[in-house]
């Protein structure tokens, strides 16, 4: 085996590592890394840091590493609130012009949420403004999609999932399955969500305090939609009124998933809707598919 540079040098000192990967056994692992390295190097000549500031990088990550477990993923919060995952996203879900968009899953979704028929409340405490969320699964030529399934899930009127607190709300309280008819119609009740802070008690979040940002997300609603011969769509809607609705933690706003909540305190509908409240959120979205092939 032939030794090509002879002496890590500060000028070299990104070739001098990469040169060493040659014989790597995985070529898209070797490009990867490749990159990494290159791009490390080029941050730290430009940043020049003191040998006491990259001991202080290392303790960062190391109490990111520290607050992992198998609920809490501090590095995935990470990539959220640097833009990484969204980024990450954009890349893989590059769909044709009229399709709806793909946004951030977050760590809340849970399998195995109930199934129900269309028009189910999936509060299951009653606490909240009442909402219905209502609309239609197209194909990108308009036409309905039969058979889509919708994996929905939402915080309460606290900004927080069942999940979160647990004893105090209703196991997959705010969580539904529905699957669309021929019409590709859908509807369900809730309640109009508020908006939270991404878990905050740990380095991610003082380093947020550090750059003076906030940890909030607007309020919003999750949604994994799949029908057969579709590309899977994990997307939010969101309440354009939120005072968080331009600065989300997560940057995982997109103009095209802004919903509109409308009030409605008309006595018919409320009568209609069951609702014995003063008033509910009236919110009409349509998500449109984009076929599997089209990727
Ligand atoms: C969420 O919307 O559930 C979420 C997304 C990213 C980080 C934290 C929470
Ligand atoms: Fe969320």
């Amino acid at each position: 085996m032939t030794e090509r540079l002879a002496y890590f040098t500060e000028e070299n000192s990104a070739e001098a590592v990469i040169d060493r990967m040659r014989d790597a056994k995985n070529p898209r692992l070797r490009a990867v890394m490749e990159v990494v390295i290159r791009k490390l190097h080029e941050a730290v000549k430009e940043i020049e840091p003191t040998r006491e500031e990259w001991l202080e990088a290392i303790r960062f990550l190391t109490d990111v590493g520290h607050k992992c477990d198998d609920w809490r993923q501090e590095f995935v919060l990470m990539s959220d609130t640097w833009g990484v995952s969204m980024l990450v996203d954009a890349i893989n879900s590059r769909r044709p012009t009229g399709a709806s968009e793909n946004t951030v899953i977050g760590p809340f979704h849970v399998e195995g949420a109930p199934e129900y028929e269309m028009g189910a409340n999936i509060c299951l405490d009653g606490k909240g403004e009442p909402m219905v969320v209502h609309g239609r699964i197209l194909d990108v030529d308009g036409n309905p999609v039969e058979g889509a399934k919708i994996d929905v899930w939402q915080a309460n009127d606290e900004g927080f999932y069942d999940v979160q607190q647990k004893g105090y709300q209703p196991d997959f309280n705010l969580r539904g399955v529905f699957r669309t008819g021929e019409d590709g119609g859908y509807w369900f009740k809730g309640v109009r969500p508020k908006f939270y802070p991404v878990p905050d008690d740990g380095p991610i979040g003082a380093l947020l305090v550090e750059l003076g940002r906030h940890p909030y997300r607007p309020a919003h609603l999750h949604y994994i939609i799949s029908a057969d011969g579709y590309d899977e769509l994990t997307t939010h809607i969101f309440d354009p009124d939120d005072p968080y609705i331009g600065s989300d933690a997560v940057f995982g706003v997109k103009e095209s998933l802004l919903a509109t909540f409308n009030k409605v305190d008309d006595l018919a509908r409320l009568d209609e809707m069951g609702f014995g409240a003063p008033f509910f959120w009236d919110v009409e979205f349509d998500f449109v598919l984009a076929s599997a092939a089209a990727g």
